[in-house]
């Protein structure tokens, strides 16, 4: 059924033009989706390696600025817990795949096996965002501030890519590499 919500327009994602919350996350959601195309076509495991640094890094990034701001606003607007609670419940499971991609290498003979299952997760999880019903529709019909939510998110955004672009990939890796910091600091 078309939707005949007359405030769902979406502004382009254009750099530097602000983006609405819903089209900042979907924006997230095709470049991530870029970069497991491309890591499913590569062979090197140098680019590899690379390729799965950017998608954890995004992840991270996204799903950070989605628990900090976006989820609580969302909670806050529509009391749908449901929609709410498998939506972090599904960023546990992608964090924890997340986590033991960072710790391994191309070496790993589980290695591209984990890179295609996170990417399997994160297609379920952003279909469940984005389907009609999901997250993002019925955020729309909440009326949140949805321009004033992707100001927050597009800054805290900047700052989590900075803190992340200043950190080799090496001091990622374990237990309490930076991103589990990060991760950690995010749930306070
Ligand atoms: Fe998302
Ligand atoms: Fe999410």
């Amino acid at each position: 059924m078309q939707k005949s919500d007359s405030t769902a327009v979406e502004r382009s994602p254009s750099a530097g033009t602000p983006q609405d919350a819903i089209a900042l996350l979907k924006a997230d959601h095709r470049e991530v989706e870029k970069l497991f195309a491309q890591f499913e076509k590569t062979r090197f495991a140098m680019r590899k390696e690379k390729l799965a640094d950017e998608i954890c890094n995004a992840l991270r990034v996204h799903t950070t600025i989605e628990e900090e701001i976006f989820y609580p606003a969302f909670l806050d607007a529509t009391e749908d817990k449901d929609l709410h609670h498998e939506a972090e419940i599904e960023h546990d499971g992608a964090k924890n795949l997340i986590a033991q991609i960072e710790a391994s290498s191309p070496d790993d003979e589980y290695y591209d096996s984990k890179v295609k299952v996170l990417s399997e997760m994160i297609k379920h999880h952003v279909k469940e965002e984005e389907q009609p019903g999901g997250m993002f529709a019925e955020a729309r019909k909440a009326k949140m501030d949805l321009d004033a939510l992707g100001e927050q998110m597009a800054a805290r955004k900047g700052e989590l890519q900075a803190q992340f672009s200043n950190t080799p990939p090496g001091a990622r890796r374990g237990k309490n590499g930076i991103l589990e910091r990060i991760a950690s600091a995010a749930t306070r």
